[in-house]
């Protein structure tokens, strides 16, 4: 049997065909392009994410016999607010989740209606990203618009509704729209009162591995895939990927380091971070989580090599700086759009501290891989502080497959870091949460039990965990110390 799983990230759809063992068969990776049409807003047009996801699963089917295919799921970029009119047309382009508009909405539902509240009916706090004060931002700023509204989705639940015309969405994902009330599972009244939204225009609500339709014919004529093959409600890409890095049950922890940086930790009983500076979210296998966000994170590196320094020879380039670890002068805020976790703030900026005449573009380069484990580590102190400690953790994502940047997050956090075979973390754990929904394993810790295997294990340097607390000490007073400064020079 085969399985497919589809990672609706920020800068590519990524597709994985994976056999129900985890063996991966091929993947097929389609970019598309960020729309910035203001400073700090950041949209994409879901048109273009459905079009490149065909392209994608007809080429990652060619070849193959189509028949063994059985279901399909996702791992889809969170919090974008996919807004469809009466026709099922995208009313303008999807407000995605390092979008950083909403300032006066975060402020509005934070301050007026009040944390307390929100943390009461959400068990969350109001974050730019999130998706009710983008739909409070549509209100105000966009009423025509705001009018049209038959239906309000996710990222990937457009996929799941344009492949399957099932109008549906995840727990996990939906914890991410600051309606839903995470601890029961339901949609929150009082949110979507504060946000004058009806239920019928919110998705109905599955487990992440539970079927919600098949391929709709039209499509399974378009890729010669039967009209049979299951549709899975798939989870929010951090979700996915704690799945795909077998993440689940309690106290495990993951750091994907992708376009954003997350600390994900899993946990069988509900729990709030008494400051939500951690999200409390549900999590794909039925339980809940715990998560930080950074905004930015292997994006920061993409910037510095491709943008700065225009080369994509990241080996060569890393092989420069492997000298001074915790010895660099050099220190980088990654806050390239903003920070959501810890500091909720949109106005940070990155920031390049440190330099002098014998600074090189190494040391530049080595600060920026530190901030992003520095930057992390400011996520896991918060765990920490909340007596969530976790010894071990997971890693994924394009950032965490330098060996550098791994021995760097193993110091840094004081954390053993396991490597998992399969690096795809929310295509992997797409294609599982499908094998799930198919009845390959009964439950998703089952299919995790059986499919993840760790292939290399990282344990923290005792001489760089010293150096690197010492620096993690000085790198900690340069956001506190700065925070006046951004909002006078955004
Ligand atoms: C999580 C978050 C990001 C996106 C990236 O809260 O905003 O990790 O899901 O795709």
């Amino acid at each position: 049997m085969l399985y497919i799983g589809i990672d609706l990230g920020t800068s590519s759809v990524k597709l994985l065909l994976s056999d129900e063992k985890g063996n991966i068969q091929k993947t097929v990776s389609k970019d598309y392009p960020l729309m910035f049409p203001h400073p700090g807003w950041s949209e994409q047009d879901p048109l273009e994410w459905f079009d490149k996801t065909m392209e994608a699963l007809k080429e990652i089917t060619s070849g193959i016999d189509k028949s063994a295919v059985k279901g399909i799921s996702f791992g889809g970029q969170m919090h974008g607010l996919v807004a469809l009119d009466e026709n099922d047309n995208v009313i303008r382009p999807a407000i995605l989740w390092n979008d950083n508009r909403t300032t006066a909405e975060v402020d509005y539902l934070n301050n007026e209606i009040g944390k307390d509240k929100l943390s009461k009916y959400t068990a969350n706090i109001a974050f730019a990203g999130f998706t009710a004060p983008k739909i409070l931002w549509m209100k105000k700023n966009e009423p025509e618009n705001f009018a049209k509204i038959k239906k309000i989705m996710l990222p990937k639940d457009y996929l799941a509704y344009r492949l399957s015309g099932t109008f549906c969405t995840d727990y996990s994902d939906a914890s991410g729209m600051l309606l839903l009330d995470v601890e029961n599972r339901k949609w929150s009244d009082e949110m979507l009162k504060i946000c004058d939204i009806t239920v019928d225009q919110l998705p109905k609500l599955y487990e992440s591995y539970e079927k919600v339709g098949t391929l709709k014919k039209e499509i399974a004529d378009e890729t010669g895939l039967s009209a049979d093959v299951v549709i899975a409600a798939g989870a929010g890409d951090n979700a996915a990927a704690a799945v795909g890095t077998g993440t689940v049950g309690d106290g495990m922890c993951n750091i994907s380091l992708g376009t954003s940086g997350t600390i994900f930790i899993s946990s069988k009983k509900f729990g709030v971070d008494p400051n939500n500076a951690l999200h409390s979210f549900d999590h794909a296998d039925g339980s809940f989580h715990l998560m930080g966000c950074m905004l930015s994170a292997a994006s920061t590196k993409k910037w510095w090599m491709e943008d700065i320094l225009r080369t994509t020879d990241y080996k060569a380039e890393e092989g420069g700086m492997n000298k001074n670890l915790g010895e660099n002068h050099v220190f980088f805020l990654p806050y390239l759009m903003g920070e959501r976790s810890p500091w909720n703030d949109p106005n940070a900026r990155g920031t390049i501290t440190g330099i002098t005449l014998d600074t090189t573009r190494y040391d530049i380069l080595q600060a920026v891989m530190e901030g992003m484990a520095f930057a992390t580590r400011d996520m896991y102190e918060v765990a920490k502080s909340i007596g969530v400690c976790p010894k071990r953790t997971k890693i994924c994502g394009g950032g965490g497959k330098s060996p550098i940047e791994r021995q760097m997050v193993a110091s840094i956090l004081d954390i053993t870091v396991d490597v998992p075979v399969s690096e795809e973390g929310p295509g992997m754990g797409g294609a599982m949460l499908a094998m799930v929904a198919c009845g390959e394993y009964a439950t998703v810790e089952e299919a995790a039990a059986a499919i993840i295997k760790v292939k290399e294990v990282i344990e923290p340097d005792p001489i760089l965990v010293k150096k690197y607390e010492e620096k993690y000490q000085q790198f900690k007073t340069l956001y506190p110390a700065l925070k006046g400064v951004f909002p006078k020079i955004v």
